[in-house]
């Protein structure tokens, strides 16, 4: 059996802010159509990461994606490939609706309205919340719709890999299991993720595949499962609480 190409592959991946490397000698694939999660405390280098696959950052080592190099391309050409990001900040246009910051999404495709139209449904299939405030203003949502906003809005320029920069960041437990059953949706229909989350549990128990990043390194990886019961992951990073309420 041929073993299929993973549809992100980093090898020796390393990123330094002058003399502080933020990222060491990382090694880490996403197969398509997997959910893989990044966790680690803060300051660990998982935004440091995705900028690097973004091209955003200057880095060391290689980045493939479906089997091309990109390692020395622009942002525009990684976006162009299909690698979409929803970053922190979520950024998104406050003043304008809810609609038209999802067809913003859309701006580069050149595929026409039906796709876009097609994608705008899916969207909204996967967010019914967002089609019921599809005129609102983007600055009046709640923090768990801003998010769902931004995700609908990466979605939009059909990427083949979404990356998620801490979407559960600041929201109730409750909407954080939301946001996250959908990204999970997403890969269920053959989306390929790269999840980076501070919140370890709600992550591996969606995600296929996991690393733990610690210091700009991975410290592990596996199954999702099987580090969702490690104890050295459970001490560290999944704490006493459990969030099942
Ligand atoms: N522009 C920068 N200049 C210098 N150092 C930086 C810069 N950006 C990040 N760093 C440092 O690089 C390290 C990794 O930062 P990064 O933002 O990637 O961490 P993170 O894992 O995303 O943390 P958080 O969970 O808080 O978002 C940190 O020590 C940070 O201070
Ligand atoms: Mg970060």
């Amino acid at each position: 059996m041929t073993q299929q190409p993973a549809l992100l592959q980093l090898r020796g991946l390393s990123v330094s802010y002058g003399k502080v490397q933020a990222v060491r000698n990382l090694a880490l694939q996403v197969a398509a159509g997997s959910l893989v999660a990044v966790i680690g405390a803060n300051g660990a280098g998982k935004t440091t990461l995705l900028g690097a696959i973004m091209g955003l950052l200057p880095s060391r080592g290689q980045v493939l994606f479906d089997g091309h190099d990109l390692s020395r391309a622009d942002t525009q050409a990684r976006v162009e490939a299909g690698i979409g990001l929803v970053t922190e900040k979520r950024d998104l246009f406050g003043s304008m609706s809810v609609h038209d910051n999802l067809l913003l999404g859309a701006f580069r495709r050149r595929d026409g309205r039906a796709a876009r139209q097609r994608e705008l449904e899916r969207v909204y299939a996967l967010f019914p919340r967002l089609k019921e405030r599809q005129a609102q203003q983007a600055q009046t949502l709640s923090g768990g719709e801003r998010q769902m906003l931004a995700l609908g809005r990466a979605l939009m320029g059909a990427p083949r890999l979404l990356m998620l920069d801490e979407p559960s960041l600041g929201l109730a437990p409750r909407i954080v299991r939301e946001v996250l059953h959908a990204v999970a949706q997403l890969r269920d229909a053959g989306m390929s993720v790269l999840l980076i989350e501070q919140n370890a549990r709600a992550a591996l128990q969606v995600a296929d595949f996991g690393y733990v990043l610690e210091l700009g390194e991975v410290s592990m990886h596996g199954p999702a499962r099987q580090l969702l019961h490690d104890p050295k992951v459970e001490a560290t990073y999944l704490g006493l609480l459990r969030e099942d309420e």
